[in-house]
């Protein structure tokens, strides 16, 4: 079992969201059946963290505290922390110090779904990673929106831009971010960019410089998606709405994954499933009992 611990970013300000933003955090709004956060959390899952620190505004953590509580019920246990202005994605380190205790971390943003075949074996493999940083490359149609990773013909990274004008690749870097025990060291030798946050793509750049980043490249075969615009956001509930309605079977649910991988027993499951009442959702935890 991996010792790394997990952050899940779910802060920031939402704005291509406003006015919904206004009255609740994107990431407590349904991808189709579910709050958005049990993606990403779902994803920590996999990679096998059961120690997560939960990071928001001040207005909307009590509202995470309700929803995911201390993390029994999944058989994870659960911090939480204010972020209380939108600093960057790096200022998770800053924040997250004390509940990493220089442990190895992995940082997910809370609007990020990823879902694919390959994809549990990708996060297990990424845990257990020690002693580099793991990013990845997805291959997408506007690289531009995002952090951006180059690569040389034999696969090594040679480049990381921030959401750059004239993109050096299409591969962007998914929000999903693998880091050894000094990250928090690193973290704050970081000044804050232009735009005044203190930039993920410089921490991995730092990485980069050293010789210690290691970047995947997702296939085509791995879904990515991010929730965080109108558009975005129903394209997620749609992908999930037919996957499952095909399928018959959920993407992230976190009373299932964490049935299947022994952390918590079909007793605890039912105790779940009482709380959950008559709904569809219950009733899909239902018929996971043996
Ligand atoms: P962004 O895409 O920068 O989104 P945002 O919510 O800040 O909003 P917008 O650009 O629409 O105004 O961030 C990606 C994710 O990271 C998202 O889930 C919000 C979260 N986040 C924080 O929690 N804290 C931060 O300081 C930042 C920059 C983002």
């Amino acid at each position: 079992m991996s010792d790394r611990k997990g952050i899940i970013l779910a802060g920031g300000s939402g704005t291509r969201l406003f006015p919904l933003t206004l009255v609740m955090s994107k990431q407590l709004m349904p991808v189709y059946d579910k709050p958005m956060i049990y993606y990403p959390l779902w994803a920590l899952m996999l990679a096998n963290v059961r120690e997560i620190l939960v990071i928001s505004t001040p207005h909307d953590l009590p509202h995470f505290r309700n929803l995911l509580g201390d993390g029994s019920q999944w058989g994870l246990s659960f911090d939480y922390a204010e972020q209380p202005f939108p600093g960057g994605l790096a200022q998770a380190f800053h924040i997250g110090d004390d509940f990493l205790d220089n442990s190895p971390a992995v940082l997910v943003l809370g609007d990020n779904l990823f879902y694919g075949q390959e994809f549990a074996l990708t996060m297990a493999t990424a845990a257990e990673r020690h002693h580099l940083a793991t990013i990845f490359g997805y291959h997408v149609s506007n690289p531009e929106a995002y952090g951006v990773v180059e690569l040389d013909e034999t696969g090594k990274a040679v480049s990381l831009q921030e959401k750059p004008t004239q993109p050096k690749s299409s591969f962007a870097v998914p929000g999903i971010y693998f880091f050894p025990a000094d990250v928090c060291r690193r973290a704050k030798t970081l000044q804050p960019s232009k735009r005044g946050e203190l930039e993920i793509t410089d921490l991995n750049r730092l990485y980069l410089e050293s010789g210690e980043l290691f970047v995947e490249l997702l296939g085509r075969g791995t879904a990515w998606l991010d929730a965080g615009t109108m558009d975005s956001l129903l394209d997620a509930g749609n992908f999930v709405h037919i996957i499952e309605k095909r399928q018959g079977q959920k993407i992230g649910c976190p009373e299932e994954l964490a049935l299947n991988k022994g952390w918590i027993s079909p007793r605890e499951l039912k105790m779940s499933i009482e709380k959950l009442g008559n709904s569809s959702y219950g009733q899909y935890l239902e018929s996971l009992l043996p």
